[in-house]
């Protein structure tokens, strides 16, 4: 879809559908030229997600479609994405080409200044007009093609620009996840890896194969795609800033491209939804479509562990014990823990290869984290308080927010093995969530700032915002990495 910026002041062009946000007890901004009938004005209340389709008594748009955001105070740029995309929805059902958005002042005023409001329109459009389509027979064409935006600037034009370039990465994340895992396998990560490296100057990239991960050690990760005919892939990408780089940060994302459980095999209801196994690879690779069209000054590795997990006669036992690329050995007690059998030799090379400042590791890594927080909020287990605090900021900023969970020593001790070093699940305490970070947590580097994210309540499933939800992927992560790199 293209947005095309233009300027607030301008009488518009003739369109057949102009879009008006308006804000609860405040007059209605209309554009130049643009008449309504008072009826219609007086009875448009603004409340939060409220539409009103009216017939203009004159000037040059056909219809006006009016979008509620609400009370002045309460009127942010979340408020704005979701008006957006009913707004983005609503012209795609009446099957206009290209929608004119008009953004008062008013409502840039009340959402952050003209980039804010410029950005938040953008995600919201783009977003909203997702729909993931490919595998149906007959093909999709959307009728919106493109949004004429009305703002103020420079500033408006730039946010739009970066919303697009937000919004479509969180929709090349949901296109991974969306995919089903004969759709979606580990060497796709591969093949989209190659894909955005082509894309932009500063971006390059690596992938480990199996025989490579053997050579480095890899143990663990190999221990999980043994029973699957499909190989296991460590991608590597590499974003380097045009400036002298101001740190080196590390996203691993987990990228499980199918979790049948193992051995350990799960129950067959809902294991359908064990394709957005995938979610946080899904993740780190969006950051990376957009950093390919936008500047941060972190030079920012993404790594994604990427295989499945597939019970078979050469898989790997519950019992069995396996060694990590940092020397230490693992009994698998339970093959249905295997994200964290994967990403933590992901953070092994993290650690040894890449030698960030900061890691920040995203995974559907526990069932428990849906029970503790639901789907509205991912959990997050840092164990710095600046990184914490950055990134519940970032997560604030987006709308993808984040609550932090206990990694206690004795969650991490809980975890001592009986014939290895380390036990891979931490049976009959609890606490499944917090156990999970806690295995990580023995594989990150000394004096790396490290922030593990579990988004297995988040990935997919959550409540409809307009934007995203309901039970397709959310691509959630990827706004909120790209939020938090541009404000280091
Ligand atoms: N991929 C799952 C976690 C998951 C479960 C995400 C349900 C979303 C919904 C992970 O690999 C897993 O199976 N974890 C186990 C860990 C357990 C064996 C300690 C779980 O959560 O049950
Ligand atoms: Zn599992
Ligand atoms: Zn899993």
């Amino acid at each position: 879809m293209k947005l095309s910026p233009k300027e607030r002041a301008a009488r518009i062009a003739r369109t057949d559908l102009l879009i008006v946000f308006a804000i609860k007890g405040k007059k209605l901004d209309l554009p130049e030229g643009v008449e309504l009938a008072a009826a219609a004005k007086k009875d448009f209340g603004g409340s939060f997600r409220s539409t009103r389709l009216c017939d203009p008594t004159g000037g040059t748009a056909k219809r006006v479609l009016l979008v509620g955001l609400g009370d002045n105070k309460s009127v942010d740029a979340e408020a704005l994405r979701r008006g957006a995309a009913i707004a983005v929805k609503q012209a795609e059902k009446l099957g206009i080409a290209t929608p004119h958005a008009h953004v008062s002042e008013a409502v840039e005023k009340a959402v952050g200044g003209a980039f804010a409001v410029g950005c938040a329109l953008g995600e919201g459009l783009v977003m909203g007009a997702y729909k993931f389509t490919e595998l149906k027979s007959t093909k999709y064409t959307p009728k919106v093609k493109g949004v004429n935006c009305a703002g103020e600037g420079a500033k408006f034009k730039k946010g739009l620009r970066e919303g697009k370039a937000l919004a479509d990465a969180n929709c090349f994340a949901r296109d991974l996840q969306n995919r089903p895992g004969n759709f979606m396998k580990p060497t796709d990560f591969t093949k989209h890896a190659r894909a955005i490296a082509k894309k932009g100057k500063q971006l390059s990239m690596t992938v480990l194969n199996e025989k490579k991960m053997a050579d480095l050690g890899m143990g663990s990760l190999l221990s999980v795609s043994e029973g699957s005919s499909e190989e296991a892939q460590l991608v590597h990408m590499v974003y380097k800033p045009k400036k002298k780089a101001t740190g080196r940060v590390c996203i691993l994302g987990k990228g499980l491209t199918f979790d049948s459980g193992g051995i350990s095999l799960k129950p067959g209801a809902r294991m359908d939804e064990m394709k957005f196994d995938m979610s946080g690879g899904a993740a780190v690779m969006g950051v990376f479509h957009a950093l390919a069209n936008l500047d941060v000054n972190v030079e920012v590795h993404c790594v994604v562990v990427a295989s499945e997990n597939m019970p078979a006669h050469n898989a790997t036992k519950p019992g069995d014990i396996v060694t990590a690329m940092n020397g230490k050995t693992i009994e698998v007690i339970n093959t249905d823990a295997e994200g964290r059998l994967i990403l933590c030799d992901g953070l092994c090379y993290a650690t040894k290869k890449i030698k960030p400042d900061t890691i920040i590791d995203l995974a559907t890594l526990t069932g428990a984290v849906v029970v503790a927080l639901g789907h509205e909020i991912s959990a997050m287990f840092p164990n710095s308080k600046k990184l914490g605090k950055d990134l519940a900021k970032a997560g604030e900023n987006t709308g993808e927010r984040l609550w932090e969970l206990p990694l206690l020593d004795e969650h991490k001790k809980q975890l001592k093995g009986v014939y290895g070093d380390l036990r891979n699940i931490n049976s009959g305490q609890g606490n499944g969530s917090s156990a999970g970070a806690a295995f990580l947590s023995h594989f990150v580097g000394e004096g790396i700032d490290w922030c593990h994210l579990d988004i297995a309540g988040t990935a997919w499933g959550s409540l409809n915002r307009d934007y995203r939800g309901g039970k397709t992927g959310t691509g959630v992560g990827v706004r909120l990495l790209i939020n938090y790199l541009q404000n280091l």
